[in-house]
């Protein structure tokens, strides 16, 4: 499955990133100014991108707490993004200080920022972050940071959270998935969100057009998904409750707002391996 071009990415600082982007809508913070003028040109076609943003976090930091709730003491969170507030070692070890963390990103921001994180925090013995692309599945299983904290004879939490959108049909996301699927222990969970405009109003799908050709301009093209395509992605593994539903719905205590535009355009689920 991996290739054997895997190049490393640089730093663009002349076009925006989906990792700057999102960590934009969530924190408000541009790291390049390009990332502001395209962050806020977003704003206007799309105004719920930081509620959505949000929504998703918020699905993160419950699944990590579900897959904590059924023993899991050890993540892969591929994709992980630049840190923000609760990420997943922050979460899992609130709740269970032994869990271990790999941290994977291509984006070097992303790695540089958690890696700087991870030393500030003295994490490092039970955490590491290493930059590799979910399109080389055995590099990311198979790096010694991840063999180092993460016994493969003991089910796992994956987290794939909001990254396929990123990977093209080209890239067959379907097959990368089962490699990974196929190389986890049983009894691992897979926690993975993913765009969706399929189930929005006339209103909102007009607009996925929109931001999928914004998206085209940066170093991360979008592919939003239907829910058949999402849900192909969990082939194999056997979906917890409530199934693949909208992350911002997804085994929340709070009360769901049914005018929230941006609800539907995010699908999740977490999947168990038998
Ligand atoms: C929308 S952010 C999601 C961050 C985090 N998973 C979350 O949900 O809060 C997407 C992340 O996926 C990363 N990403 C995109 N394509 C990737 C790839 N091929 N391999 C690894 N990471 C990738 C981006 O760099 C970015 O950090």
């Amino acid at each position: 499955m991996n290739a054997p071009d895997y190049n490393p990415r640089e730093i663009d600082a002349s076009r925006p990133s989906a990792a700057r982007m999102y960590h934009y809508y969530l924190s408000g913070e541009a790291v390049f100014e390009v990332d502001k003028i395209f962050g806020e040109h977003l704003f206007q076609v799309f105004p719920y991108a930081d509620v959505w943003a949000h929504h998703n976090r918020t699905f993160l930091r419950r699944a990590v707490k579900f897959m904590v709730a059924q023993g899991i003491r050890q993540f892969l969170d591929i994709g992980s993004g630049l840190p923000t507030v609760g990420n997943t070692h922050e979460v899992a070890r609130a709740e269970a200080p032994e869990s271990r963390v790999v941290y994977v990103d291509n984006d070097l921001e992303a790695v540089h920022r958690a890696d700087e994180l991870l030393r500030a925090q003295r994490a490092m013995d039970d955490t590491a972050v290493i930059e590799a692309d979910l399109r080389h599945p055995d590099l990311i299983l198979d790096h010694p940071d991840t063999r180092r904290l993460i016994d493969f004879d003991r089910p796992l939490g994956l987290l794939i959270i909001s990254v396929w959108p990123f990977i093209p049909d080209a890239d067959r996301p379907r097959e990368l998935m089962a490699r990974l699927r196929d190389r986890l222990p049983s009894g691992s969970y897979v926690a993975m969100s993913h765009a969706s405009m399929s189930e929005v109003g006339d209103e909102l799908k007009e607009l996925a057009t929109e931001i999928s050709a914004m998206y085209a301009e940066t170093s991360d093209p979008l592919t939003m998904r239907d829910r058949d395509d999402v849900a192909a992605l969990f082939d194999g593994l056997r979906l917890v409750e409530p199934g693949l539903a909208y992350a911002s719905d997804w085994r929340t205590d709070e009360p769901v707002d049914p005018d929230d535009q941006s609800r539907a355009g995010n699908l999740a689920a977490v999947g168990y391996k038998p």
